[in-house]
């Protein structure tokens, strides 16, 4: 992926475009960070994925910079930790967000987690509100479930634009999906590659002899493909190159299928909630 970011493959929800290739970086931290972000913005990544509990926003801000890419090419994303979802704690997370990153507003800004402790309605207003006040061009959710997609919908003033979620072939996320796109939501893939798990299946590497792609790859077309945002990360060069190189291949319906089967019941790595109990029902 060497385009500018107005020709770089574009999801769009209620008036975002989101690049549907992005650079993941939880984990990442420091130096390293701060290189890994500017080298793929060198390599045409225009989309950083960012939180506030990931430690790291200040050299995420740092790769932007010293990337060299302009600030307006590169679509930035943060969320704020469900411990700051009180109305007055939630702005003050968000401009402390912009304060570490450097900058004067992020492309998108989630609810990192639901938190059932309080109400929905008054932590979507405090988001609203930051929103009209020019800390975030869009905003949006993160891991929940169809219920709660439907009652943020609803509660919502402004548009949720995405429901970022744990999404790759071992995991049916068919009904959260379903949900997300009745709304006009963008799904953004979390885990895409199942913590680099991919990168050793069989039928994906298989698959990808066929296209002279790896396992990785596959696993990442097979969700670019339905229109589905990935953010894999890895603190690998050759890597980025790697990981966004799934624009020049097509998966055929058989070769879908095939994939789609290899989602399981304990097919989830990420599972933790605010309020201790699952979310998952
Ligand atoms: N919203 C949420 O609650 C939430 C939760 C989890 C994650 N996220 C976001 O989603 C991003 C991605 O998810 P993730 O970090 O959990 O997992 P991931 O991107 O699925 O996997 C990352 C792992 O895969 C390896 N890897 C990357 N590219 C590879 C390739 N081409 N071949 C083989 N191995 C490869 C990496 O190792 P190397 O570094 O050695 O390459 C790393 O260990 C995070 O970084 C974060 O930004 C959000």
């Amino acid at each position: 992926m060497d385009h500018a970011k107005e020709t770089a493959p574009v999801v769009e929800a209620k008036g975002a475009r989101i690049p549907l290739v992005g650079l993941g970086t939880w984990d990442l931290r420091g130096r390293a960070c701060a290189r890994t972000v500017e080298q793929a913005l060198r390599l045409g990544y225009r989309h950083i994925d960012t939180a506030e509990m990931y430690d790291n926003e200040r050299e995420v801000g740092e790769g932007l910079r010293t990337s060299g890419v302009k600030r307006s090419e590169v679509f930035v994303t943060t969320k704020i930790w469900p411990s700051h979802f009180a109305p007055r704690e939630l702005e003050r997370a968000a401009r402390d967000c912009l304060v570490r990153l450097r900058l004067t507003e992020v492309d998108l800004l989630l609810l990192h987690w639901p938190n059932p402790q309080i109400p929905l309605a008054e932590t979507l207003a405090a988001l609203a509100k930051v929103k009209h006040d020019g800390l975030a061009r869009n905003i949006g959710v993160s891991n929940f479930t169809f219920a709660l997609i439907e009652e943020a919908t609803w509660a919502s003033s402004e548009p949720l634009v995405c429901n970022q979620i744990e999404c790759h072939p071992y995991l049916d996320q068919s009904k959260v999906i379903a949900a997300c796109r009745r709304h006009g939501m963008a799904v953004v893939a979390y885990s895409p590659i199942a913590r680099g798990n991919a990168r050793n299946d069989k039928v994906l590497a298989r698959i990808g002899a066929a296209h002279k792609k790896t396992a990785a790859q596959v696993c990442l077309r097979f969700l670019v493909q339905q229109e589905i945002v990935v953010i894999p990360r890895t603190s690998k060069v050759e890597r980025l190159s790697e990981n966004a190189a799934i624009f020049d291949f097509a998966l055929s319906g058989k070769e879908m299928a095939e994939i789609s089967a290899l989602a399981h019941r304990n097919g989830r790595i990420v599972d933790w909630s605010f309020s201790g109990r699952p979310q998952w029902d």
